[in-house]
């Protein structure tokens, strides 16, 4: 093994619990149903849905597939495939968009240290809704507050990360991930018996076809990719810590399934409950912060229950969190473990420096306009609409080409009974529909934008 010691998962589980704990979070979450409620319901979750089983999952496994193969970390793992090409830019562009996405990702994560730390002092039950809208605004406009939350959330990232990330998820993942599914499954039937819930169940499920636009399709996009932890090459640097044996496939379509049942459970406790209470699904980012704690004051015993949701929430926030510092870590001590620790420090100041407008950015910095967005929401379009589609497209390119297709059908036969036409299918959609598809959804956003 050398005197470079290798990071390894320590557990056959170890390695799905770990990559689901990164796709599962905010994405899924937060980020779905505030973007559904912006951009057409219904019809956003179908476009999203097609991405997410014909991109989304051939490019998982692409990236499982380079990662085991070569066993290094996302930078390390494009340069020895392509030596002396550029193609190792993948790496790095998935390291700057992992910086970017976290300092942004763990202001919402502060949001939620600030929820659970309020829950144990002061309850939801016996408020109003519109009590729940004034009393996140107020939160979030604190810049002291949001500033030190962010803090507080990142130093838990790095914490865990410093020290490996993988005894930072096993232990917890295999307790903490089926309690988030009963608790969401309890919201659920909440939220779908509340009165007038049937106009949100509507909402989110039934497409209206004629509320698609360009944008729809892009955030949809974008959108496949964020839940996945696609495009930044965090799958690549995680299943390079897998010796061998697990099947690749099936961890791949295991992540796929929970993700969007997950997704599914989210939009099922939001939408039904913000028709119910009369509320707009175009909230924006708070959406979720206003509406489940409303649901949870209608529910028996919602202030305990409350508590462990937001919990739960904190914790697959903070999975999320640590993929992508590791991303980034990893990137830089190449799996020498002697420079993890100060590089898990370094890292992780920086991104809260590049955090801090962010999380202004509902407060003292809202009057401030970049291109008619927010800094938060600026940034959160660069990463999730542009740098991740632009690394998933690379990605994509890049397997088929560098990789030749025997050489992929073994790595990911190693631990699966893959059948060929499977396979092949497979290939059919990373090497022509998925880079196809990427660029059409470019060009057709570009020409809406009046770029050409
Ligand atoms: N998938 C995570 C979520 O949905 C966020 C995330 C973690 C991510 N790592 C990523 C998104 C890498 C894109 C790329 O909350």
């Amino acid at each position: 093994m050398g005197q470079k010691q290798q990071e390894q998962w320590t557990s056959k589980l170890g390695f799905i619990l770990a990559a689901a704990g990164s796709a599962i979070g905010l994405g899924a979450i937060w980020k779905l149903p505030y973007v559904a409620g912006t951009s057409g319901g219904g019809a956003f979750f179908l476009i999203f849905l097609l991405f997410t089983i014909f991109l989304g999952l051939p490019l998982l496994l692409a990236e499982f597939t380079i990662g085991r193969h070569t066993q290094k970390e996302a930078v390390s793992a494009y340069r020895t495939i392509a030596p002396g090409s550029f193609w190792h830019w993948i790496g790095k562009l998935g390291v700057g968009t992992s910086f970017l996405l976290l300092s942004f990702y763990s202001v919402v994560g502060g949001w939620i240290v600030i929820y659970l730390a309020r829950s144990f002092t002061q309850g939801v039950q016996g408020l109003e809704v519109n009590q729940f809208g004034q009393m996140f605004e107020e939160t979030i406009s604190n810049p002291f507050l949001v500033v030190f939350a962010h803090f507080i959330f990142l130093l838990m990232t790095i914490l865990v990360v410093q020290g490996g990330v993988q005894k930072g998820i096993e232990r917890f993942s295999k307790i903490m991930m089926p309690a988030l599914f009963i608790l969401f499954l309890i919201i659920v039937i909440r939220s779908v018996t509340l009165e007038g819930a049937s106009e949100g169940i509507q909402f989110f499920l039934m497409p209206d076809f004629s509320s698609i636009t360009g944008e729809t399709i892009l955030f949809a996009l974008g959108q496949a990719f964020f839940a996945l932890s696609l495009g930044v090459s965090i799958m690549v640097t995680y299943s390079s810590y897998l010796k061998s044996g697990e099947s690749l496939p099936k961890s791949a379509v295991s992540i796929v399934s929970l993700t969007i049942f997950i997704s599914l459970l989210a939009g099922l406790a939001i939408f039904p409950a913000v028709f119910s209470f009369g509320l707009e699904p175009a909230e924006g980012p708070p959406l979720i912060f206003i509406v489940l704690p409303a649901v949870f004051s209608s529910i028996p015993l919602g202030n305990i229950f409350f508590i462990l949701f937001m919990s739960l929430l904190l914790f697959a926030t903070l999975t999320s969190a640590f993929s992508l510092l590791e991303m980034v870590v990893a990137s830089i001590t190449k799996n020498d473990a002697a420079k993890r620790k100060k590089a898990t420090w370094v890292a992780g100041i920086l991104i809260f420096i590049m955090g801090i407008p962010s999380a202004l950015s509902f407060g003292v910095m809202s009057g401030v306009s970049f291109f008619g967005h927010s800094f938060f929401d600026l940034m959160d379009f660069l990463v999730s609409n542009v740098m991740l589609p632009l690394g998933a497209l690379l990605i994509a390119i890049f397997t088929p080409l560098k990789l030749k297709k025997d050489a992929l059908y073994e790595e990911m036969r190693r631990g699966s009974s893959l059948k060929r036409v499977m396979f092949d299918i497979w290939y059919i959609l990373i090497k022509y529909v998925t880079p196809i598809a990427i660029i059409i959804v470019f060009l057709h956003v570009l020409g809406a934008f009046d770029l050409f």
